[in-house]
């Protein structure tokens, strides 16, 4: 089989993480105090994949151009390619047509987390030689992914995006590998009720017209990003797999469990509980962190307590009576407040926010 190259799609609009979308691409939320996109970059990377072509929208494209650059630092060539408009996911393959030529290739959706990367199933592509190859794993609400129905011998029979009634619990993984042959399908198809060229339907002609279109059960972990909770939760998953690293200043503090703190965070009177991550020069000061949180760079949390959640770059939380959780608080936040309010807080902040708790 030829080279494979690698497709990321990293435009669409992030309505679901609204308010933090507002200045910012959903593929670059830190997810333990990484742009989720990077993850994606790095799994294409680990298999080999040197060539990759990212879909980029008109409103968020020059930063993620700004964050990915050329791909050098991942050891691999970034060719960017501008989808005029979010016309779903077969009409940005059919986007990348002309950079992605004759070769066979991965689809990655920017804002995607699999544990397990890619490498095993670009090997199974390769040895395979399928017309398609997705990636499915059973989820408790098919009714929000694309759904797939397998034969009895286990071949990919019918594929439905967010159908009401689902016929199985088989979600579409933000995953696929394809050859040129999908092109055509995506030119076949005519846009879904939602007014975009469904990768589900293309992939659905391809079985249509006698195509093989292989499945793969995903066993570990996966996450669309696409929503707070789920942001909060693959920030759980990634930080469950931290090493320790304690590079920053410890100052009467303690850290207990897997805690990276890294260069120029300065703890004071501060208590960390793993896994957690400290982004660089962050201040923690009469703190308490809590598990699966990342503070991110440049933060500063005085009296108050942070749990399960993500602070974004440059905010500050003070003087808080309760504790923060299951939060996701955007860049260059001020929280503060003054007399003794209530016991937990729970926010989604967009970014240079200031709220004052009286
Ligand atoms: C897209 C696909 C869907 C797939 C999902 C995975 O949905 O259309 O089939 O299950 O990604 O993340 P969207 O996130 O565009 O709603």
């Amino acid at each position: 089989m030829e080279r494979l190259k690698g497709l990321i799609l990293s435009g669409g609009t992030g309505t679901r993480l609204r308010p933090i979308t507002y200045t910012s691409a959903k593929q670059l939320v830190p997810v333990a105090n990484k742009p989720v996109l990077y993850y994606g970059i790095e799994a294409l990377a680990a298999a080999g994949i040197d060539e990759i072509g990212i879909i980029i929208s008109p409103e968020t494209g020059g930063e993620i151009r700004k964050a990915a650059g050329d791909g050098d630092r991942f050891g691999v060539s970034i060719t960017y390619i501008e989808q005029e408009a979010p016309l779903g996911l077969a009409h940005a393959v059919l986007t990348g047509e002309p950079f992605l030529g004759e070769s066979p290739f991965v689809m990655y959706l920017g804002d995607n987390l699999l544990r397990d990367g890619v490498t095993e199933l670009v090997s199974t592509f390769r040895s395979e030689e399928p017309d398609a190859l997705i990636l499915l794993t059973p989820v408790n609400d098919p009714e929000n992914y694309g759904v797939a129905e397998l034969d009895g011998s286990n071949r990919v029979a019918r594929l439905v995006e967010k159908p009401q009634n689902p016929s199985s619990n088989l979600a579409l993984v933000g995953v696929y590998m394809f050859t040129p042959s999908v092109f055509d399908a995506a030119r076949a198809i005519e846009p879904s009720g939602r007014g975009e060229l469904e990768i589900t339907d293309a992939i659905q002609h391809l079985v249509d017209g006698g195509q093989r279109v292989d499945p793969h059960i995903v066993h570990g972990w996966w996450k669309d990003t696409g929503q707070v909770q789920d942001m909060l939760e693959a920030n759980h998953l990634i930080l469950d797999d931290l090493e320790e690293r304690i590079d920053g200043e410890l100052i009467d503090s303690r850290v207990e469990g897997r805690v990276v703190v890294e260069p120029g965070a300065r703890l004071e009177r501060a208590t960390v509980r793993g896994p957690a991550i400290i982004g660089a020069d962050a201040v923690l000061q009469d703190a308490y962190i809590g598990p699966y949180t990342a503070i991110g760079p440049s933060v500063r949390i005085e009296s108050a307590e942070v749990e399960y959640s993500i602070v974004l770059e440059g905010s500050s939380i003070r003087d808080l009576e309760g504790r923060i959780e299951a939060s996701l608080v955007g860049k260059n936040v001020a929280i503060s407040h003054s007399p003794a309010m209530p016991r937990a807080y729970r926010f989604v902040v967009g970014d240079n926010a200031e709220i004052e708790i009286l």
